[in-house]
């Protein structure tokens, strides 16, 4: 008896997990009036369809649905089959239950052509819009900086005394802005700006320059001066030979005048440079 009950068991959960797992039977039903044994369903439970209007075992009334098949509210008699979502780039979003259909969806790259998504077309990007045959670029003076979405107009710069400040293209909008020369107020402080601190620097180099340029010149010629006065006869007595090799030596005439007047006469070679080159000068 008890193995009995267990078959039972068995094979109802085995029935009800074959169906779509969805409570078999009669939801709400009244007694029959010609025949007080029997009951008639006025409603099954949800995933059931009718399977005779009245009966003694109400829950015999109805039966789930079979695989692959739903009911919905309508015709409760007949199970209808679920979509298999097949056709170009669609695919099952919710699987189908004894009381409601397929959802399908669109493969990415591909979106609904409508709210029941029984087709699917190809998604526009950005700097596109949808038509008849698919996607085309948007028209020229449009753009669309959305996914699927019509081209919109750019933006006319209506406002008095803006301008295009940045050009539009398929993707984005016109910038629109003041018209550089009737603001005087914007651009003049920054082009100054830029100017003034241009004029600066090119004084600082000039100061720069002359702050050498002035003392170097001094000393070079208080030292020619004072060389004329002083030591020019022996100096170029002795040293014209050595000459020419080293010139640039003149450029540090500080380094090259005290050490000359230590008097060595290793060092008379050097203020030789100096006086030969300078001599000329003089002549
Ligand atoms: C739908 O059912 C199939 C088997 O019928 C299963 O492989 C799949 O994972 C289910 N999908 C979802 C979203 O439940
Ligand atoms: C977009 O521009 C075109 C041509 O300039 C015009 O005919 C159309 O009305 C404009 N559309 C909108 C929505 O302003």
């Amino acid at each position: 008896m008890k193995l009995l009950h267990g078959l039972i068991l068995a094979v109802s959960v085995l029935v009800l997990a074959a169906g779509h797992s969805v409570e078999s039977g009669c939801l709400d039903f009244d007694f029959d009036l010609r025949n007080s044994n029997n009951k008639c369903c006025k409603k099954c439970k949800p995933g059931n369809r009718l399977v005779t209007s009245c009966g003694p075992d109400a829950n015999a009334l109805c039966t789930p649905c079979e695989k692959d098949t739903f009911i919905t509210d309508g015709n409760p008699w007949v199970c209808k089959i679920c979509d298999k979502c097949s056709g170009k780039n669609r695919q099952v979003k919710v699987n189908c239950t004894g009381s409601s259909d397929t959802v399908c969806e669109c493969k990415p790259g591909y979106r609904c052509a409508n709210g029941k998504c029984s087709s699917c077309i190809e998604e526009c990007g950005k700097g596109h819009q949808p038509n008849a045959a698919g996607c085309e670029p948007c028209p020229p003076g449009t753009y669309n900086d959305k996914i699927h979405q019509y081209c919109v107009n750019w933006t006319k710069c209506t406002q008095p005394d803006h301008q295009i400040i940045v050009p539009g293209n398929a993707y984005t909008d016109v910038i629109c802005g003041p018209k550089p020369d009737t603001k005087p107020d914007s651009k003049p402080t920054v082009l100054p700006a830029s100017d003034a601190e241009s004029e600066v620097t090119v004084i600082l180099i000039i100061f720069g320059l002359t702050s050498i340029a002035i003392p170097v010149a001094t000393i070079f010629f208080l030292e020619w001066r004072r060389r004329k006065a002083t030591q020019k006869p022996h100096v170029e007595k002795e040293t014209l030979p050595g000459g020419q090799t080293q010139i640039s030596l003149l450029d540090e005439p500080s380094f090259c005048f005290p050490q000359q007047e230590h008097g060595g006469s290793n060092q008379s070679s050097t203020a030789s440079l100096v006086s030969q080159d300078i001599g000329p000068l003089e002549a």
